[in-house]
């Protein structure tokens, strides 16, 4: 492994935790599962730590198959990154459905204790560093679903409690009960990017008032804002893929402000992907972007964005001027 890994890579504190977090992270989502090559994947998470990214994003079902992310994550920990554990946050999520029947869904005690079983046996680690809940559930009292973020905590199985997707008033809610608890929430992971702006008018100010962490996921609204799609859907593109979580009928619309964001990137002398997550970490309401990628060019490319995260006032009015343009709709 590199020696030099920590000296690129900025750290942010998460909320007022003792956490520290890398400006960039790497998710499991896509890309990871038994559909993908395995040594592409293995190559990504090599790469990743070589160059200072310490947080890995998973939930039980990224794959596909569900659980396979962790499956094939738990094999590089045990045959290339065990020596590391201790340098690394590897995250892990309940809350959506995984196994039949009513206990394998949503956010009750016996769904989330015992996925996080599961989750635990399947990377083949004695404990994950951040145990999410991984969506608000209206039908079970938030103290039964942050009573089991706690006892995760509690029993060793996690070092530190989040949430993620919470509308803004239960995320404070949450955050409450579980500081009363004595587990305080130490982030909640969000969808933001520049086509994503809903957590500006709340929940930033929510985290701030209760200090918490802020992990901004899908920063490139994934792969839209990349210059990926400019001349159509590429083969082997999310777009394309009948797995992938992108549909391809959301390209189009995009088209129009994602030229002119990509010339303004040039400008900057950055890709698109990079201007995108350089504008996340302009603002320090957001703690790490949390990116996905299906190479290690595409992860080189996204830790260049830190060469320059500075935006003159004229760039940042010039991009909330592209945003605002009408979407149109293309016929391509
Ligand atoms: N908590 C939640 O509910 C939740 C939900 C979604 C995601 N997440 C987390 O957030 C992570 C990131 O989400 P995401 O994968 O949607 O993020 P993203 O960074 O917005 O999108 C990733 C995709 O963008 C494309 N891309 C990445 N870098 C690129 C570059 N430099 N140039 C061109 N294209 C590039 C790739 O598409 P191609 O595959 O087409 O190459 C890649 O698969 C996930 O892995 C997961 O850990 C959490």
């Amino acid at each position: 492994m590199n020696p030099d890994r920590y000296k690129n890579m900025q750290y942010r504190r998460s909320g007022k935790s003792g956490l520290l977090l890398p400006a960039i992270s790497l998710g499991l989502w896509h890309n990871f599962g038994y559909v993908d090559l395995f040594e592409n994947g293995r190559e990504m998470v090599h790469r990743a730590f070589d160059m200072g990214i310490t947080q890995f994003d998973l939930a039980n079902n990224y794959g596909p198959p569900p659980g396979s992310a962790e499956e094939n994550f738990g094999k590089i920990m045990k045959f290339d990154l065990k020596a590391y554990r201790d340098e690394m946050i590897i995250t892990t999520k309940a809350g959506y459905l995984m196994w039949p029947g009513p206990y394998g869904d949503w956010g009750s005690r016996k769904y989330l204790i015992a996925s996080l079983n599961q989750s635990l046996k399947r990377m083949g680690l004695d404990y994950v560093d951040i145990f999410y809940s991984h969506r608000y559930d209206p039908n079970t009292p938030l103290e039964e679903t942050m009573g089991a973020l706690d006892f995760a905590v509690k029993s060793g199985k996690a070092l530190y409690a989040g949430i993620s997707n919470y509308p803004p008033d239960k995320a404070r809610e949450a955050f409450t009960i579980l500081k009363e608890l004595g587990t305080p929430c130490v982030v909640h992971q969000i969808k933001y990017s520049m086509f994503v702006r809903e957590p500006e008018k709340e929940l930033f100010d929510v985290h701030s008032d209760e200090g918490v962490g802020c992990v901004a996921f899908s920063p490139l609204a994934q792969g839209l804002l990349s210059d990926k799609y400019l001349n159509g859907i590429p083969e082997h593109s999310r777009a394309a893929k009948s797995h992938g979580f992108l549909q391809k009928e959301a390209v189009a619309p995009t088209l129009y402000k994602v030229k002119a964001l990509n010339e303004l990137a040039q400008q900057r002398g950055q890709s698109l992907a990079q201007m995108a997550i350089a504008w996340q970490l302009y603002d320090n309401r957001v703690t790490t972007v949390l990116v996905g990628t299906s190479s290690v060019k595409q992860l080189e490319d996204n830790v260049e964005a830190l060469n320059n995260t500075s935006f003159s006032q004229e760039e940042i009015d010039k991009i909330e001027s592209i945003l605002s343009l009408p979407s149109i709709e293309t016929k391509s």
